[in-house]
């Protein structure tokens, strides 16, 4: 036999990685492990305790403290007491404990690996290579934002106390995408790993005690999700982060509701893999080796959903089968294996059944020809085709090594269908025309978009969802500010609630009746519309609410809008989506416009304003509200992303897109200024929106359409829908094609808004109840509004040959 002959069947000998000084560090622990808390190994209350399994044989690793509410709440204290003197450090001091924690990873990062794949199952290949490389990076990373804070983000300062809680698919990286971004803004942190997972966490708490890192400032609870529960509901928490299932996430996202807890969630994902007809064959299955059969498929960001060209279908089967059957399953701890163990008995079990069930769907089935290891748990690598779009398999996460193959002919049918989830974390796309590529990757909503590769991490890189796959971004400059509040934000005092007479009162109700029979007398001057796609339009509830003076005299009605009126809105809203495909600078020159006309509507509006608000107010209102306008048409064309330079031959271009549609529940007390001061930095950016004006002075509409009218802005990138703000605030916030709610009022509707708009975990912005002074710009414009009206897209594109 030739040797190019033997090179082809040569079989792979195996390679073990050996696991002594990781069982050998289990051993010193006699292989039970109590919850790390305050600086010290403490018992868990209770007294219980479960066990962690290697999943490549399904045999016991160690014992673990399940944490209790009692422990988390020694947890939260021990991390409350420590805060004051983490926050006395200077940033120096602190990046120094960051970079110090780097330097330990790199020292220790055999043992982290090899206990990573023995409690996970993942191959030693990608733990070696992948995640640890990774943790040691991101703490770097964070060192240095530590070191910058001061000069980079002026005026925040941190959460306070962060609880974490984190998935076990890549469970020291997600310790790390948590930990170092929380410590680098001055936080204190209690950290929940994940159940099937918790041994880097706590070898990474020894980290901390070699680094000298003061006591409380991490502290490790381990348990299921009973204990992930207690973090979440704790009262003096101070901000959730999340990683894990959207079911999960959904129900974080209620619980915290009612508080004033920040939240960031990384959720689930079923992102499109797309091939078009001209991209490298050969590199695109490459790339989808790294795409779906990377960490047997447990990838929140997977490339799970194949969309191929129709043309090149066939012939990109035939390569995909003859890859498959090459992928080695095995042994995790084998240096050469492919695809190592699912974590856990239960989540192989919820393969097979998602497989079982895509196979009854209509989906064919193939899977190479291999023997599997007789224990643990393994799935092969599984391509499933003629998967409908509706399939299970195609609109749900498996989080196995399974990928549900569909095709499309046109590049409009491909963001069609990439876009047909309710997902939105990640995406692929594959092509060799740079414009096809960028212009297909502009249009899918994903938080990230690999051109011509897949899968790749950088720490200088935020990475988060679009839609149910969550909000915030881990990574990145945008990362850090999920661990900061605006100083004057964090202090501000609570909004006095202001119980409005009409807000309690329902279409029909005595009161209603009433008003509604007077102000059909001849003596009221001024009724307004609903203001929906441009144009005037009557409420589909066919009742209106008074408005009157600051001495009580009837001014006029405004309409009372309903479920109706919000969903033409919305559709309204919708059809003007082209107003965030204008360029930046139509959208400053429409701004421009707008000022100009209030310019000269100003003792107009200053009249009408001032039989509410009085003279003075109102003056000041249309003076400010003219400023804001100018400042966010200056915005428009100036709130720029930025490009990345991960370690790899690739760019990362970081663009702040637009959400989408925002609903928008104005200020009270500000008629004018306030609903400006919301409204324009959404539209500056490229929003369509849906507007409640305050309840107090609903009359404003009148102004503001005429205003809008006359100044070039495409019907229906704004929408006017008066009523009471509690009403139309449920409507918006269940609203599945609203992505995103901002409402400043008080404490009891910031809540309702948190709470209602779980349902397709839409992004919320509130006022937290709390005081915004709207005629000081310092709180009332400029990034911070920019930041919550956009959402970071990161596509990276590789160079070189
Ligand atoms: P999970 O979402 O239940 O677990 C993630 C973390 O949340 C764990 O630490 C868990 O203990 C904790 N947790 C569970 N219930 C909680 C609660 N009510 N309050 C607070 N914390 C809670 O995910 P699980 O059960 O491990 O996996 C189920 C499915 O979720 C997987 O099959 C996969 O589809 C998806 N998943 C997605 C991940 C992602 O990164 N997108 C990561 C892990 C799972």
């Amino acid at each position: 036999m030739s040797i190019a002959e033997k090179f082809v069947s040569m079989e792979y000998g195996p390679a073990p990685e050996d696991p002594k000084e990781a069982l050998a560090w289990l051993d010193r622990h006699q292989r039970k492990f109590k919850l790390f808390i305050g600086g010290e190994w403490q018992q868990p209350a209770a007294g219980d305790y479960f066990d962690t399994l290697d999943p490549s044989t399904g045999e016991k690793l160690a014992s673990v403290a399940q944490g209790s509410a009692a422990d988390v709440d020694a947890a939260v204290k021990a991390a409350r007491a420590a805060a004051p003197k983490w926050q006395a450090f200077t940033p120096h001091i602190r990046a120094r404990y960051l970079y110090a924690l780097a330097r330990l990873v790199q020292k220790h990062s055999r043992l982290l690996a090899v206990l990573e794949t023995l409690d996970n199952g993942k191959p030693i290949r990608e733990s070696r290579d992948i995640d640890i490389p990774l943790v040691a990076r991101h703490f770097y990373y964070h060192a240095g934002w530590a070191q910058l804070l001061e000069q980079e983000f002026p005026g925040h300062e941190p959460c306070g106390v962060v609880g974490q809680i984190i998935p076990w698919n890549f469970p020291l990286l997600m310790l790390a995408w948590k930990i170092a971004p929380a410590l680098a803004a001055g936080n204190t942190v209690v950290l929940k790993p994940a159940e099937f997972t918790p041994l880097t966490a706590l070898a990474f708490a020894e980290l901390c005690q070699e680094a000298g890192l003061p006591a409380g400032v991490v502290n490790i609870v381990t348990g299921d999700g009973s204990t992930g529960e207690a973090l979440v509901k704790h009262p003096d928490v101070d901000k959730i982060a999340f990683t894990g299932s959207t079911e999960v996430g959904r129900a974080i996202r209620g619980a915290t509701a009612a508080s004033h807890k920040r939240l960031s969630l990384e959720l689930g994902g079923k992102s499109p893999f797309i091939i078009f007809e001209d991209a490298d064959l050969d590199s695109a299955v490459e790339g989808l080796v790294d795409g779906i059969w990377f960490n047997q498929g447990q990838v929140c960001c997977a490339g799970s959903r194949l969309l191929m060209q129709e043309s090149i279908a066939e012939p990109l089967i035939a390569k995909i089968r003859n890859r498959m059957s090459t992928l080695r399953v095995g042994p995790p701890l084998d240096k050469a294996i492919d695809i190592g163990a699912i974590v856990a008995r239960v989540q192989l079990d919820r393969i097979h059944r998602m497989v079982e069930q895509g196979v009854a769907e209509g989906a064919t089935c193939w899977q190479p020809e291999m023997t599997l290891p007789q224990r643990g748990f393994y799935y092969p690598p599984t391509l499933l085709c003629n998967v409908q779009p509706t399939s299970i398999v195609a609109q749900q996460e498996i989080f196995g090594p399974v990928l549900a193959a569909m095709t499309f002919r046109t590049p409009h049918e491909a963001v069609e269908l990439a876009n047909n989830t309710v997902y939105g974390l990640a995406s692929c796309v594959w092509s060799e025309s740079v414009n096809v590529a960028l212009h297909v990757a502009a249009q899918i909503k994903a938080g990230v978009v690999w051109v011509n590769c897949a899968n790749l991490f950088d720490a200088a890189c935020g990475f988060g969802g679009y839609r149910e796959s969550g909000y915030g971004r881990e990574g990145g400059r945008e990362g850090m500010l999920e661990y900061m509040e605006p100083t004057w934000f964090k202090h501000a005092p609570k909004l006095a609630s202001d119980p409005l007479p009409a807000q309690a009162a329902g279409p029909g109700s005595e009161s209603q009746k009433k008003d509604t029979t007077e102000i059909s007398a001849p003596a009221i001057d001024r009724t307004v519309k609903l203001y929906i796609g441009g144009k005037q339009a009557r409420p589909d509830s066919g009742y209106s609410m008074p408005v009157h003076s600051a001495d009580g005299r009837m001014l006029g009605e405004a309409p009372l809008g309903n479920r109706k009126d919000i969903r033409n809105a919305v559709e309204a809203a919708h059809k003007a989506a082209g107003w965030a495909k204008a360029t930046a600078h139509n959208r400053a020159q429409v701004l421009y416009y707008c000022a100009e006309n209030l310019s000269q509507r100003r003792e107009e509006t200053i009249r009408h304003l001032a039989e509410v608000m009085g003279e003075k107010q109102a003056a000041a209102e249309v003076e400010h509200g003219i400023e804001r306008i100018f400042s966010y048409a200056a915005w428009a064309d100036k709130f720029d992303g930025a490009v990345h330079n991960p370690p790899f031959r690739n760019i990362a271009i970081a663009m702040n897109e637009a959400i989408g549609t925002v609903g928008v529940i104005c200020p009270n007390a500000v008629p004018l200024l306030g609903f400006l001061s919301l409204v324009m930095p959404l539209l500056a950016v490229g929003n369509t929106v849906i507007a409640v004006p305050s309840e107090k002075y609903p009359l404003i509409t009148a102004d503001l359409y005429q205003l809008f009218d006359t100044s070039d802005l495409p019907g229906g990138a704004v929408n006017i829908v008066t009523g009471y703000s509690s009403q139309l605030l449920k409507t918006l916030a269940e609203h599945d094609d609203v992505d995103a709610l901002w409402c400043a009022g008080d404490d009891t509707l910031c809540a309702a808004a948190k709470a209602m708009s779980t349902g397709n975990l839409k992004q919320v912005w509130t006022n937290e109840g709390r005081v915004i002074d709207w005629f000081d710009p310092k709180q009332s414009e400029g990034r911070w509004y920019l930041e919550h009206a956009t959402q970071v897209k990161n596509i990276w594109v590789p160079y070189g040959e």
